[in-house]
């Protein structure tokens, strides 16, 4: 595979490999060692949006790969597609790096890069999906559930691009994920469909949140605002009042729930300061693990 665009794309088998391979990296770099790998390859990262979490763990895996990063801004070259059209911009990246990274509002923009460009293209979120976000969560999930298979996960929230991917996720790995989200912004139903024709009954969807953290392993959320929408933002934080991820909802769920949040999060509307300090929260490895996800990715597709 070339590029790692869409985890509904990769067969079951590859995320399996690239989990088993996340973990290994891990241990490796947490035991003070190193893999050269990329040593003199350059990874070009294109944000079309913001990124804590994205941008350092990417440029630190290539780093600690033994590579370098390029941070590109849409505005330092004039534009995606502005100045000069997605599939030469493609081509150009191709004759002096060897990898894209790009985070884009529309997800026909890292299809198109993938399309023209004759090294690796990874996307690191578009308004349709954040699949390196999914695998960390899987890689996440799995330290400290014990398992993938079979294990449930509550998504609270809007049925956004991180729960898409998490859908993909789940559909491929064997998880069980219940939606829950206020009418109107539910996670559509062509992807409720995919996934559960990959693997039945892997993804349900449902408009009460008590009902979908009552027997969860793992409640989850996001903000209700994603980059690109803040235009909304009153309109959706009226709408989503009543799917807070707050203690109320934490005590309808089994007592060993796992709290789980990609970040940024807005305490105080998809989540409470109170259960994101909990002791089950497992928020912060869930972004530590996007940097050893990634390692293993980058060596995958560019080693
Ligand atoms: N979770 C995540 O992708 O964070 P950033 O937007 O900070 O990269
Ligand atoms: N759904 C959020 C995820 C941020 C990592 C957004 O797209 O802004």
């Amino acid at each position: 595979m070339k590029d790692f665009l869409s985890i509904i794309d990769c067969p079951a088998e590859l995320l399996a490999e690239l989990l088993e391979l996340s973990a290994s990296l891990k241990s490796l770099y947490k035991g003070g060692g190193n893999d050269l790998c990329l040593s003199g390859k350059t990874l070009a990262m294109l944000f079309e949006k913001p990124s804590l979490r994205t941008r350092i763990s990417f440029h630190l895996a290539m780093t600690d790969l033994g590579g370098g990063a390029i941070y590109v801004k849409p505005e330092d070259i004039g534009g995606i597609g502005k100045r000069e059209p997605v599939k030469d911009m493609a081509r150009v990246f191709s004759r002096y790096v060897d990898g894209i990274m790009a985070r884009t509002f529309e997800h026909g923009t890292v299809t198109e890069l993938a399309e023209f460009a004759t090294v690796p293209v990874i996307n690191a979120l578009t308004d349709w999906s954040h699949p390196c976000q999914a695998m960390a969560d899987v890689l996440t999930i799995r330290e400290h559930c014990g398992r993938i298979e079979g294990v449930r996960l509550a998504y609270v929230g809007d049925g956004n691009n991180v729960a898409r991917s998490l859908a993909f996720a789940c559909g491929k790995l064997g998880m069980r994920l219940i939606v829950a989200s206020p009418a109107g912004y539910e996670l559509d139903a062509e992807t409720i469909e995919k996934v559960n024709q990959m693997a039945a009954d892997s993804v349900r969807q449902t408009n009460e949140p008590g009902e979908a953290v009552a027997q969860a392993d793992v409640i989850y959320t996001d903000t209700w605002v994603s980059m690109g929408q803040e235009d909304e933002k009153q309109k959706r934080q009226a709408d989503f009042a009543g799917f807070q991820v707050n203690a109320g909802l934490v005590k309808a769920a089994p007592a060993d729930v796992k709290i789980m949040h990609c970040l940024p999060a807005k305490r105080g509307f998809e989540i409470t300061d109170e259960v994101t300090e909990m002791p089950n929260s497992i928020i912060y490895d869930q972004s530590e693990n996007r940097l050893h996800f990634q390692r293993a990715l980058l060596k995958k597709l560019m080693s």
